[in-house]
């Protein structure tokens, strides 16, 4: 069967876990989506990881804008990150009519009103499974799972950089700086780790999964944002001994106003199931009307936990691309043209 073809813009953490992934599973992958997902080509400016990654086995290049343009790719996973050079060129890879799988949080919920409207425009998707709490399938959850309900709040760790290091800090005493570099080493932690670190990456999570739930645009800058950098080892031990734990939240919930979007530290009694969410893993609790309250568990950052999610949505998008177009945007894009006026 005709394989679909994959342009993969950057080998990082994620490129990497993505191309390892897709290769060990390759049997599942393809009876799953129908027919085999091929990544033809990897474009990164270190084209010395690159070979190194992929072992030589696809077409390797320095221009991601030549590997948007190309006529042989399909889909376009963008794995760069940032709003700059990424922003360019999923915006390239859209009117090139290319779907798209990101796990760019930051472009998302910072110009994500934008990419959408192209999406729809041309009629390609943009899939961000990856985008929000790594390996676990919250989007998908929030969009598919709970679709009969009205959700009223969702509360979340979507840090892991942040859980890692207020757990390690509780249990092993160690210093703040001393957990952010082997964060950083773990491969968790963003480029620029003050995103994680003052709550900025948590903000951009909620901000998406606020427009999948309550069907409202990004609105990223109405958000309310507070990191962990000015907690100190005796916050963190007073709360335990009244018998709470300190999580870096970032909640979304529906209000007669409007909907309230906020990130910050928060006391959990520490007999809750959320309050016992320890390391890097990310939880997402979501209080519907109709299912009542759901959790979700799970790796929030790493390599293979996030390239799980970036090839779900291969896969998805796969499956999307063969069936009959006129069915297969509504299901999987947001849809900028639905979107509710409702105040954040
Ligand atoms: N820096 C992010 C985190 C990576 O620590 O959760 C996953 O989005």
């Amino acid at each position: 069967m005709k394989p679909i073809n994959v342009g993969l813009l950057g080998i990082g953490t994620v490129g990497g876990g993505t191309f390892t992934v897709l290769k060990r599973n390759a049997e599942e992958i393809t009876r799953r989506a129908g027919r085999p997902i091929r990544i033809t080509t990897v474009a990164d400016k270190n084209l010395e990881l690159a070979r190194r990654v992929t072992g030589g086995e696809v077409k390797l290049s320095d221009d991601a804008f030549a590997v948007v343009a190309d006529p042989e790719i399909d889909i376009v996973v963008e794995l760069i990150g940032g709003y700059g050079v990424a922003r360019e060129l999923v915006m390239k890879a859209i009117e090139n009519g290319k779907h798209v799988v990101t796990a760019n949080k930051a472009l998302l919920a910072v110009h994500g009103n934008e990419i959408f409207a192209a999406a729809q425009k041309k009629g390609v998707m943009v899939a961000f499974e990856a985008a929000v709490a790594g390996g676990i399938p919250i989007i998908k959850a929030l969009r598919e799972g709970l679709t009969a309900n009205r959700i009223e709040w969702l509360a979340g760790i979507i840090n892991g950089t942040t859980n890692f290091i207020l757990s390690e800090m509780r249990d092993k005493g160690l210093p703040f700086a001393e957990v952010l570099k082997e964060a950083q080493a773990l491969g968790y932690a963003e480029a620029d780790p003050t995103f994680d670190i003052e709550g900025v990456d948590a903000a951009h999570k909620a901000t998406i999964m606020s427009a999948i739930a309550f069907g409202i645009p990004m609105q990223f800058d109405k958000a309310y944002i507070e990191g962990i950098s000015k907690l100190d080892a005796v916050d963190i031990a007073y709360a335990e001994q009244l018998g709470y734990r300190i999580k870096l939240l970032g909640i979304a919930r529906r209000r007669d106003e409007g909907i309230e979007l906020r990130v910050h530290p928060t006391l959990i009694p520490a007999k809750r199931l959320i309050a016992n969410v320890e390391g890097a893993m990310n939880a997402v609790l979501v209080q519907a009307d109709a299912v009542g309250a759901t959790l979700y568990y799970g790796k929030g950052a790493g390599a293979e936990p996030t390239a799980s999610a970036v090839i779900a949505d291969l896969v998805d998008v796969t499956r999307l691309h063969t069936a009959d177009p006129e069915h297969r945007v509504p299901h999987l894009a947001f849809q900028p043209d639905q979107v509710q006026d409702i105040p954040v």
